[in-house]
């Protein structure tokens, strides 16, 4: 899961670099399907309950699940949250990011930081020993603090040698505690946050969620390692992750 989880970080950095203004969502699919393939990865969304495509492309007030479309096309000033997984050798990985084109409002940037702060919020409790729900309640207190909508219509999740595992990991806090985490778990955590209100819209295309409002959404996942220590981000190994990490031990 650590080699599965580093190639899609690959497939993340080489698409931050590939999208700007004036490529279509469909382009940013059919490169980031290409990059699974040419590390040696098989990219898990492709079929997955019928998605007809590799990697998410959500844009603005697209919550997640935006279906690639040759007409749509990437704007500056748009926020464009990507979700890619892959498989290696049986084994998943799934992470998301949210860039920002060009430049876009103060408000804006900060739904897009404080969205990926509030993921780091909640896997302070990553660690052996503590519980579940203590990530859920960290990643929703972080949100409303500020103000945001935090959807809770769909939540992060296990995974291993399938995408999509027990536990359900939601981003709002829960009764009860939920169950104890143990060394050698890998989950998916992966906050959606809002401009405005949490409710959400389903398309008619059976995919893409929209927020109720329309104002912007933002999203930040990755696989997550539990460890006898601090957290192991399988699908982000930067040095500052890793440091931030550390300075945010409970
Ligand atoms: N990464 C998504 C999730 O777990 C999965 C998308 S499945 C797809 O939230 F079918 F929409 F691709
Ligand atoms: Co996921």
């Amino acid at each position: 899961m650590r080699t599965s989880g580093h190639m899609l970080e690959e497939v993340h950095l080489a698409l931050r670099d590939f999208i700007k203004p004036g490529i279509s969502t469909l382009e940013i699919d059919e490169f980031g399907e290409k990059e699974i393939r040419r590390l040696g990865g098989i990219p898990n969304f492709l079929n997955y309950n019928g998605y007809p495509g590799s990697i998410c492309v959500s844009i603005n007030e697209e919550v997640v699940h935006g279906i690639p479309k040759k007409n749509k096309i990437v704007k500056e000033g748009d926020i464009v949250s990507l979700d890619a997984g892959l498989i290696w050798k049986g084994w998943h990985s799934d992470a998301a990011r949210t860039w920002i084109v060009g430049e876009t409002d103060e408000a804006v940037k900060k739904l897009v930081e404080d969205t990926r702060m509030s993921f780091f919020e909640g896997i302070r409790y990553a660690r052996a020993g503590h519980r579940l729900y203590e990530i859920s309640a960290a990643i929703g207190q972080y949100a409303i603090d500020r103000g945001y909508g935090v959807v809770e219509d769909l939540c992060g999740h296990g995974i291993g040698t399938s995408l999509h595992e027990s536990p359900q990991i939601p981003n709002f806090r829960q009764r009860g505690r939920g169950m104890r985490l143990v060394p050698g778990m890998t989950l998916a955590i992966e906050p959606m946050i809002n401009l405005g209100t949490a409710r959400v819209d389903w398309m008619a295309d059976g995919w893409t969620v929209k927020t109720a409002d329309r104002k912007p959404s933002a999203h930040y996942e990755n696989t997550v390692l539990i460890t006898e220590g601090d957290p192991e981000l399988l699908t982000c190994t930067g040095e500052e992750e890793r440091e931030l990490i550390r300075s945010m031990r409970p």
